[in-house]
């Protein structure tokens, strides 16, 4: 029996002294000390030997020298998986990051920004004006008084009547929002959002985009806005590109024309962007109407000037091939992503 204590006293200065030392170690420990071959189990067999009197003494040494036994076990155990796990794994500072997914410019984004660009090589600034406007910038100032059959020509959302205030249908109204405010020369370009009472399809939108272009000054010809558009399509669309000018009518400007391209989806051959023609209409244009320079206190028999206003959307179709118009605000990031890089 005291040799038995004395041999229990030992082990549990072998347990105390064991320095935690890899998962082998652990469990040649556990084999030596809680393994069924193990020193646990033949001290407990040892009862048999032990003096019926001190049966109780030696079962509360050994059972306590059981759970010490265990104790070191669970502990070892766990700080080895806490170690393991702060460990790793291992964390290897050579490879390359986590790519950041990049953000991308929404199209209409990039595509105003080439314009802006564009006619700004050509001296062309950038001027703004608000969403919301009053019918004068929007409609009489244009030589659109009121109840001229033109307005019909826009289907206008109106927020409140007399004064009447509305969602700008045309960027055309900031022409009249810079003119009021300068005096020639005036070379501005006016890109934003308008709007219109349009029911939503793949070919119309309730809001969507225009850039507005204004030059005035002296001796300003037909022949300037004509070099200038196709100076601005050259760059947008490329050397090849082919347009012509069809008479028109805006309120705003005399003459008037509207300009188109040859189709840059089917090459002319025919499609239904272009409706089988060969050509897509791109923007309207003109001479700025002498009526609307004297609205403003410009001597019309001094200045003249070219205006016009372009759809960002039918750029953005024509150069991206976007083919339907509500792909623009339905912020779908399978549309969006494929502009990443784009510019
Ligand atoms: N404001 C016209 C529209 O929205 C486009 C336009 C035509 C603008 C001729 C102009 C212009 O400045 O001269 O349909």
């Amino acid at each position: 029996m005291e040799q038995l204590l004395q041999q229990i006293e030992a082990y549990k200065q072998e347990i105390g002294s064991i320095q935690p030392d890899g998962a082998d170690a652990l469990e040649a420990y556990r084999i030596k000390f809680l393994g069924t071959k193990g020193i646990v189990k033949s001290l407990f067999a040892e009862m048999k030997n032990v003096p019926a009197d001190r049966k109780k003494e030696f079962g509360q040494v050994l059972n306590e020298f059981k759970q010490l036994a265990e104790a070191k076990y669970e502990q070892w155990k766990s700080h080895g998986d806490s170690a393991h796990a702060s460990a790793g794994p291992a964390i290897d500072l050579s490879l390359p990051g986590d790519p950041l997914p990049l953000g991308t410019h929404h199209p209409i984004t990039l595509v105003r920004n080439q314009i802006v660009h564009i006619f700004g090589r050509l001296g062309f600034s950038v001027e703004e004006g608000p969403e919301i406007e009053d019918d004068w910038h929007n409609f009489t100032a244009l030589n659109l008084p009121e109840n001229h059959p033109a307005r019909d020509m826009q289907d206008t959302f109106y927020i409140h009547q007399n004064p009447d205030w509305l969602l700008r249908t045309h960027t055309s109204s900031v022409q009249a929002r810079v003119m009021e405010r300068q005096k020639p020369p005036i070379r501005i370009i006016c890109p934003g959002r308008v709007y219109r009472n349009e029911t939503i399809s793949a070919r119309a939108h309730c809001f969507f985009h225009q850039t507005e272009g204004l030059y005035v000054d002296e001796n300003v010809s037909f022949a300037d806005l004509k070099q200038t558009l196709y100076f601005f399509v050259q760059e947008m669309f490329g050397k090849d590109v082919k347009v012509r000018f069809r008479p028109s009518y805006f309120p705003f400007t005399e003459p008037s024309a509207e300009m188109d391209i040859n189709c840059r989806i089917c090459g002319g051959s025919g499609c239904s962007v272009c409706k089988h023609t060969g050509w897509v209409e791109i923007l309207g244009s003109g001479m700025v109407h002498p009526k609307m320079l004297e609205n403003f206190g410009i001597d019309s028999n001094k200045y003249t000037g070219f205006a016009f206003g372009m759809g960002v959307e039918r750029i953005c179709q024509l150069k991206y091939r976007v083919n339907d118009l509500r792909l623009y605000s339905q912020n779908d990031v399978r549309f969006l992503r494929q502009f990443t890089g784009a510019v």
